[in-house]
């Protein structure tokens, strides 16, 4: 009989880039004769790759370890590795009952040595880590590129720089490899990722380059990217948008606050002005823009009147959708230290208004679309039978049953079920 194989378990917290990390951390597992299962239970080695954005994100992972004392005291050979942002901003972690190991960001190629060897409880990191000839496999018809790792801005309230370390830049040669690749197992959207995309630099190679050479990729049929930076959006971003048919009409542009004495202490480097200026400039290239945003309400300072700035230019852009936080004290940010900390029940009182008034302009914007006709690549099932298929501007449309994954149909909207609009299909429509 063969030896037993090694099984792993990995969960995913926080954003898409941990999504990325985690599909790149099974690949090396999976090249090392490991194998997924899908329980904690089931695992002998078991993975938490976290994120430390906002103090909640931080406290359920920290839960989960806690819960998992008793798996521990029963089976005490299991692995338990703490990944990714919490795995370097949480010092305590070195000493948690259940923790054998500790992965910060970029160390992920040395962290199987360390469970094989049982070597060492914090997994040295490597600051110049792209972990570039990792080549992902599609776990779905939609699925993440990183361009770059790590973020070059210190905006204040935001650990993410001191965590993921300085931005690096892919080779375009490895990206393009790993594009091909994953279209030719089945992928058809991909999205390009990095903190900030629009940093992209590569041989002299930037942002709309990369974004154009993997336009070109046969078969590719929607390709997307996250996340722009204000204050970085090169010049030919949107002219390249507008003419690649094959990117989605999608921008998600944080803009933080409405406030440019806000911006200014979250040292965002635009203005309110700025930012309007760049969406009335995409939205003239790109009439049917779907644009997203993230908003923090609360930060340190910020007075009802720069609230009110927040709301109003919320009302003014009319966003598709926007991500909205309170403000969450991040300890090592230069945030952190600002005296005019907000309470957290104002902080509340101000999250509920910004939401339910972005809430209103959210199902206004989807309404819009009723009795439109448009292009829909079907994307996965849904639920009740439905698929889930996503519009050319990227907007995430309800599908009859019958549409078959991966085709592309002509379909009209007819109602809208939450914020989802669904349709029906007219034809498939033409390749
Ligand atoms: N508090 C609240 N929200 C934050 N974000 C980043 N750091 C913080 C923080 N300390 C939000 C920003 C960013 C998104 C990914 O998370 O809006 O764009
Ligand atoms: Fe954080 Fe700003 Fe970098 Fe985004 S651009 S990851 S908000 S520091």
């Amino acid at each position: 009989m063969g030896k037993q194989k090694n099984k792993f378990y990995i969960r995913t917290y926080g954003c898409q880039m941990n999504k990325y990390d985690s599909e790149m951390i099974k690949t090396l597992l999976l090249e090392e004769n490991f194998e997924e299962v899908p329980t904690a239970e089931e695992a002998n080695y078991i993975f938490f790759n976290t994120c430390a954005v906002r103090e909640n994100a931080e406290k359920r992972i920290l839960g989960r370890l806690n819960s998992l004392k008793g798996l521990k005291k029963e089976k005490p050979d299991i692995s338990i590795s703490v990944l990714g942002c919490v795995a370097k901003h949480n010092k305590e972690l070195i000493n948690h009952p259940v923790v054998d190991f500790i992965a910060p960001p970029d160390s992920y190629r040395s962290l199987i040595k360390a469970i094989r060897t049982k070597n060492g409880k914090i997994v040295p990191e490597n600051y110049c880590e792209q972990y570039s000839d990792i080549f992902t496999s599609p776990s779905n018809t939609s699925v993440y590129l990183s361009i770059t790792r790590g973020c070059n801005h210190f905006c204040s309230y935001c650990i993410v720089p001191y965590l993921r370390n300085r931005l690096r830049s892919r080779p375009v040669e490895d990206i393009l490899r790993e594009a091909e690749s994953l279209v030719n197992e089945g992928a058809n959207e991909i999205t390009l990722l990095g903190q900030n995309v629009n940093d992209y630099s590569y041989k002299g190679v930037n942002f709309p380059d990369i974004l154009k050479k993997v336009s070109e990729i046969k078969g590719l049929k929607l390709l997307s990217f996250l996340t722009s930076h204000p204050a970085d959006l090169p010049d030919k971003l949107f002219p390249v948008m507008a003419e690649t048919p094959v990117v989605a009409k999608y921008l998600h542009l944080p803009i933080q606050s409405g406030s440019d004495k806000i911006l200014a202490k979250m040292m965002r480097r635009y203005t309110n002005d700025y930012y309007i200026n760049l969406i009335k400039r995409a939205r003239a290239l790109m009439p049917d823009l779907t644009l997203t945003t993230d908003i923090i309400v609360g930060f340190p300072g910020e007075t009802e009147e720069d609230f009110k700035q927040t709301l109003k230019a919320v009302k003014l852009i009319r966003f598709d959708q926007a991500y909205m936080f309170a403000y969450s004290k991040r300890e090592g940010t230069l945030a952190s230290l600002f005296p005019d900390q907000i309470k957290d029940s104002e902080k509340k009182r101000r999250l509920q208004l910004l939401i339910s008034t972005q809430n209103e302009i959210t199902k206004e914007k989807a309404e819009e679309l009723v009795e439109k006709e448009i292009s829909v690549l079907t994307m996965a099932n849904g639920r009740k039978g439905q698929k889930i298929g996503k519009s050319k501007s990227g907007k995430i449309i309800a599908l009859p049953g019958v549409a078959k994954i991966g085709f592309e149909y002509i379909i009209k909207i007819y109602k809208i079920n939450g914020w989802i609009p669904v349709g029906r299909i007219k034809k498939e429509a033409d390749k």
